[in-house]
């Protein structure tokens, strides 16, 4: 029996088990929010209702010790989940020692350290649900649409994403990499099947800090037979938008917890616009408005937008601090100024950061040079100007992996496709079609550095029946972290990897 099943249960007697979420007490009740891992429910222990032992024993249940609780189911539409259970029998079954994360604000980093508890808080709780919804609708996605779903191996003797990226490890005395992809095997596959999708765990030792890489992330990569770039887009924005629409259906809860706007998610269901690098470049430096907006003018005007916020946030905060040092003021007035104040000053914060941020973006967007690639401030300063993701195609063939085909009417392009979320977030999709060639393979993989021997196979799959393909790889924390509005990918995933961090 699951808290999300009472609606089945009004006015019948159930038992939960669960763990105590919080508790307060007043004269003759203790109110006790249970969490079970379906949801939260209030139980009220009434000590005219239950044994003095019962009761007593409830007033003693401290944050997360775990519990047995029977009760009445009783209709409540203000409660989270619209129920509420009037206790008749209570049954301790652990006390929980003092819990270390408490109601006050913790740093990141202790968070961080204590993620194996910090999975119970609510947010965390709604965030790894929503990332299971989209899981779920992925596999459904494909399955439905004939998707023959492999294992690609996590042990490789090749590197498919550039060699600066690698964790080597050993392999019975030779040395081996960690997958950076499953796409290469995927082709293989492709061949056999026609239409396949891997969804497996990838490796990336990138050496900085930055809120969009782990180490280890889990990667969806489909790849189809007779697919050129344009199918391979049509089925790109088809997919994204089968997921946000099942996200929106199932996780309206979990999405109103988090505090997430949604508008974004409902406009991401119309068309995504497609532009090539050169109209995306023009953009960026704002040498072509979109939408009647300036990239360049519209960071200019929000600088100026945010720095009116610091100093009337800061007038805000003076105003309020004076007050509470001049005498007479109320006990209410005092705590709800303070409380206003701590708001007030995290807000700062995140104005402040602004600040910092956008002339940086503004100096990487007026000083981008055609023919890099994309960074992450390119990326920011053009999804700010869409409401719905953008994709980016025919690249720079310098910029891109080995494998990508070239355009056969303009070979300085590369038909790679990337991604862009909305809302600054940037990329969450890289694919394209694949060379054909297998001489202009080789070429490519000369230019990379690359060792010859250990790409054969996947040179064999020129020879035998080669055909048009494509396909591209999802990063699925990239993606969790914008549904969610996250600042950082680290809480998109139960147990983050990356520079810094191996435990818990
Ligand atoms: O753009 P990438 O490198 O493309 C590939 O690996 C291709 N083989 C995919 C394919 O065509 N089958 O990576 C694909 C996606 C990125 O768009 C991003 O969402 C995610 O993987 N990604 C990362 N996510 C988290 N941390 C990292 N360090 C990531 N690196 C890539
Ligand atoms: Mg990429």
């Amino acid at each position: 029996m699951y808290i999300k099943e009472l609606s089945a249960y009004e006015s019948k007697e159930v038992t939960l088990k669960g763990w105590v979420a919080n508790r307060r007490d007043s004269k003759g009740l203790v109110f006790i929010n249970l969490r079970d891992g379906s949801g939260i429910c209030q139980c009220i222990a009434d000590a005219n209702k239950i044994s003095e032992n019962d009761f007593e024993q409830a007033g003693k249940l401290s944050l997360e010790s775990a519990v047995e609780i029977s009760g009445t189911v009783v209709k409540d539409e203000r409660q989270i989940g619209g129920y509420e259970l009037q206790i008749t029998k209570l049954n301790v079954i652990q006390i929980a020692e003092e819990f270390p994360i408490a109601k006050k604000e913790h740093g990141i980093e202790f968070l961080m350290d204590k993620r194996h508890l910090w999975l119970r808080s609510q947010r965390q709780w709604a965030i790894l649900r929503i990332r299971n919804t989209i899981i779920y609708s992925i596999h459904r996605f494909f399955q439905d649409e004939g998707f023959v779903q492999m294992d690609a191996p996590i042990f490789t003797a090749n590197a498919s994403e550039g060699t600066s990226t690698l964790f080597e490890t050993d392999f019975y005395g030779a040395p081996a990499y960690l997958s950076q992809s499953g796409q290469l095997y995927g082709e293989a596959m492709a061949m056999a099947f026609g239409k396949i999708y891997t969804f497996g765990p990838t490796f990336r030792a990138e050496k900085s800090k930055t809120r969009r890489h782990l180490s280890e992330f889990w990667m969806i990569e489909p790849e189809m037979a007779f697919c050129d770039i344009h199918q391979n887009m049509d089925l790109i924005e088809n997919f994204l938008q089968y997921v946000i629409r099942e996200v929106l259906d199932k996780c309206q809860n979990e999405l109103k917890l988090i505090d997430r706007d949604t508008s974004i998610l409902e406009t991401s269901l119309k068309k995504f616009p497609r532009l090539t690098y050169d109209e995306a470049v023009a953009i960026i430096k704002g040498e072509k408005d979109v939408n009647g907006q300036n990239s360049i003018k519209s960071l200019e005007n929000e600088l100026a937008s945010v720095e009116a916020q610091i100093a009337a946030t800061n007038a805000d905060i003076n105003d309020r601090e004076a007050k509470l040092a001049a005498p007479g003021m109320k006990k209410g007035e005092i705590n709800f100024n303070q409380a206003k104040i701590a708001t007030l000053k995290n807000e700062l914060k995140d104005l402040e950061e602004s600040q910092r941020n956008i002339p940086q973006w503004i100096a990487s967007a007026k000083n981008f040079e055609y023919g890099n690639d994309l960074g992450g401030s390119d990326e920011t300063v053009i999804t700010r100007l869409f409401d719905v993701p953008i994709m980016v195609y025919d690249w720079p063939h310098e910029v891109k992996a080995f494998y990508l085909k070239r355009n056969p009417d303009d070979q300085r392009f590369a038909r790679g496709v990337d991604v862009l979320a909305p809302e600054g977030y940037g990329e969450i999709v890289g694919g394209g079609e694949r060379e054909t060639d297998e001489q202009m393979l080789r070429d490519k993989i000369i230019e990379h550095q690359l060792p010859m021997e250990a790409f054969e196979w996947y040179l064999d799959l020129r020879k035998y029946g080669s055909v048009p393909h494509a396909g591209f790889g999802l990063g699925l924390e990239r993606l969790v972290t914008w549904l969610c509005k996250l600042k950082h990918v680290r809480e998109s995933i139960p147990f983050p990897r990356m520079y810094g961090r191996l435990a818990p």
